[in-house]
């Protein structure tokens, strides 16, 4: 029985954090795991350029997205773990798949609007190629399932419309990926609004943080009197209490709820304790990130590794794309 291949991608942009880990990384581990699907997790950095970002520490906030995936248990054993930028035919691939591709289409995605309004001077061919290039992460290795959130939803889409335009036109056996809602757990941001989320400041917990950091992220969260007939159920302690039912479970998040309509929530009590929870829950992830610093051959290796093998599925991809758009190919 042939396997059901998956694909995803984080962009490095950073450590990950508390929502990264709970909205997708362990999704990735329960696929990787299951010996139905044949698994590819990248680090995206070609991706990060199509935004403003740091060539300083670009190499290094790929690599943090390696360890953090394999701090996290994601097994080299069971799945392809490596970085974009060594595999080029996902370059080369998106370049094709561009000439399929309307300028209008892409002008449309609400992530490119949204890309427009918060870098204004900064509006590149590269960033309104980004779903052309994830289309050609995932087909590149006729991926069939895609572990994403539901914002990925529209690139998806794209993908889905280049893998039929092309077969169409060319004739390739590109298929038509679907998303993968993993049993994903909402984390709210420590703002008080929206998601947790690398780009908002104050608004994320890493999995790697001490636990001065996370009192200190905590602390931040926003709150209100601690006492009421209704408990909000939005902003800053809504999300205290969803980090409490995730980190302490919900008997703990309810007991909270009995202070509120009684004599009174303690916050300071409160966040104390969730930083603690949250601090003795990353333990084993903190212990195997320490023990990857120590090794950085071990981690080469492993990104070394995983693009041999991601590279000979992406060349054998594109030299049968290329020979049927047309192109000279050599056997
Ligand atoms: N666009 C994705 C995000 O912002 C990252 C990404 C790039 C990706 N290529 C991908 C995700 C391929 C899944 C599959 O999160």
């Amino acid at each position: 029985m042939s396997k059901t291949r998956v694909f995803s991608g984080t962009r490095a942009t950073g450590r990950l954090h508390l929502g990264n880990y709970f909205g997708a990384v362990k999704g990735y581990i329960d696929l990787q795991n299951d010996p139905k699907y044949d698994c590819i997790y990248m680090a995206v950095d070609v991706h990060t350029i199509t935004t403003p970002y740091d060539h300083r520490t670009l190499a290094q906030a790929t690599k943090e997205i390696i360890m953090d995936y394999l701090a996290a248990g994601l097994d080299p054993e069971k799945a392809v773990v490596t970085i974009q930028s060594l595999v080029p035919e996902h370059v080369e691939l998106a370049f094709l798949f561009a000439s399929i591709v309307s300028v209008a289409k892409m002008q449309h995605l609400p992530t490119f609007k949204d890309k427009v309004k918060q870098h204004p001077d900064n509006v590149t061919m590269a960033l309104l190629n980004y779903p052309t290039l994830m289309a050609a992460d995932i087909l590149a290795y006729k991926t069939e399932l895609v572990p994403a959130g539901l914002d990925q939803e529209p690139h998806i889409e794209v993908t889905r419309e280049i893998a039929r335009r092309m077969n169409d036109l060319y004739g390739t056996d590109f298929p038509e990926t679907k998303r993968f809602a993993t049993p994903a757990q909402y984390v709210p941001s420590l703002t008080g609004e929206g998601k947790m989320s690398k780009s908002v400041e104050g608004s994320s917990i890493n999995l790697t943080d001490d636990l001065a950091t996370i009192k200190k992220r905590l602390a931040s969260c926003p709150t209100d009197s601690g006492k009421g007939s209704t408990i909000p159920e939005k902003g800053g302690v809504a999300n205290l209490l969803t980090f409490v039912e995730i980190f302490q479970g919900s008997e703990r998040k309810k007991s909270y709820e009995a202070d509120y309509f009684g004599n009174g929530l303690r916050y300071g009590d409160l966040k104390a304790e969730l930083a603690e929870a949250i601090f003795d829950h990353l333990a084993p992830i903190r212990e195997k990130r320490l023990e990857l610093e120590k090794n950085p051959d071990y981690v080469n290796k492993v990104i070394k590794e995983g693009a041999e093998k991601a590279r000979a599925i992406a060349s054998a991809t594109l030299a049968e794309t290329k020979r049927k758009m047309g192109f000279y190919v050599q056997n």
